[in-house]
């Protein structure tokens, strides 16, 4: 049997570093590009073949690309901060949309035939009920503008240039896979957050707004393995052997707050740590809950890492192997 080539852009991140994993567990011949800006040489299987080079730079990503002749691209590699997107758009929009720009030029141009797309639930305003994949489209904030734009590039380039695409709609990622986990920083995501509190190393979590809409006042959101985020990417490129494209969600179903977040960490770590209730943060949803139908009718896609109190403690057992991340301490890979 033929051996598919991927290149995974983005893939010494987070999603990406686990997708890139089982891409390799999966037999497929992998490569990744990375600027290693919030990725980590660590976190790259390695088998994979790592060209290190920067979106903005069109000719480096078309001279890879031309290189490894993938018949797959992956597109994990963006900036994903709510609260700096408000702040600065401009870099969002360069970043997120001008390099996307760039990669789908160069893909074009070497005969990629299927692009995967990281996009993000935030397309989506907040809803007291769960966002569908018919949900109306209504950014509450510029990076979600930015994923949306991309989006629609992807269905434009599409009609014009013929390659087949998935855009994977991820709600909030969270746990750890064997060696790899979550090593932001700064930090903004709230499972890692709380975990770090608890263990010692922050001095308290901070609840940014406790007069939501909600049953506790906090926000709430749908909390996504990593693995199972991954395992929609692999059958999203089987999809693709039969199919033009597809956008749909991928959350679990269930939403928890912050205060229920906090709440589970307490109760993997056994730790108390002190909490202090801030004024609300700009952009801020107050409750992001998805259905994944269409990832469950037309990948056969089913989250099977979905209780709270699971997902934290995989998250928790990583942090103890990896006291510093990926860049310090001991247990690393
Ligand atoms: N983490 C989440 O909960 C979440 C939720 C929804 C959507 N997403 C999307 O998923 C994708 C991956 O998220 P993540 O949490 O793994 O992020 P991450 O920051 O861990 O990974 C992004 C990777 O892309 C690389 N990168 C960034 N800009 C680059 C550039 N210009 N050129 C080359 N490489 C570049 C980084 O070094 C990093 O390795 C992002 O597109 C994000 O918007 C993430």
């Amino acid at each position: 049997m033929k051996t598919i080539r991927v290149l995974v852009v983005g893939g010494a991140g987070y999603i990406g570093s686990v997708t890139a994993a089982k891409l390799v567990e999966q037999g497929y011949q992998v490569s990744i590009f990375d600027n290693l800006s919030t990725g980590h040489i660590q976190a790259i299987p390695q088998t994979a073949a790592f060209y290190l080079g920067d979106l903005k730079d069109s000719d480096r990503i078309n001279a890879v690309i031309a290189e490894v002749a993938p018949d797959i691209v992956f597109h994990f590699a963006a900036l994903a901060e709510v609260g700096e997107s408000m702040r600065n758009p401009t870099l969002y929009y360069r970043e997120n949309v001008g390099n996307s720009i760039n990669l789908f030029e160069a893909c074009v141009a070497n005969g990629v035939k299927k692009i995967i797309f990281s996009s993000t639930c935030t397309v989506y305003p907040a809803t007291q009920t769960a966002i569908t994949d018919e949900s109306t489209l209504l950014p509450q904030n510029s990076y979600g503008e930015t994923k949306l734009a991309v989006e629609k590039m992807l269905h434009w380039f599409q009609s014009a240039y013929g390659f087949r695409y998935a855009v994977l709609r991820y709600f909030n990622a969270c746990g750890a896979y064997g060696v790899l986990g979550e090593d932001h920083t700064p930090e903004s995501h709230l499972i890692p957050l709380v975990l770090q509190t608890a263990l010692g190393r922050r001095s308290h979590i901070e609840i940014y707004g406790t007069d939501y809409d909600t049953d506790d006042g906090t926000c709430i959101r749908d909390y996504v393995h990593v693995a199972d985020l991954a395992d929609a990417h692999l059958l999203a490129v089987q999809y693709l052997d039969q199919h033009s494209n597809i956008t749909c969600n991928l959350g679990s179903g269930s939403g928890y707050s912050v205060r229920e977040v906090i709440d589970a960490v307490i109760q993997v770590t056994g730790n108390h740590f002190q909490v202090v209730e801030s004024a609300r943060r700009k952009g801020d949803p107050s409750r992001l809950v998805g259905q994944s139908i269409t990832a469950q009718r037309e990948l056969g896609w089913i989250p099977k890492r979905s209780k709270l109190t699971e997902i934290v403690s995989t998250a928790y057992e990583w942090m103890c192997q990896h006291p510093s991340g990926y860049t310090g301490g001991n247990g690393n890979i």
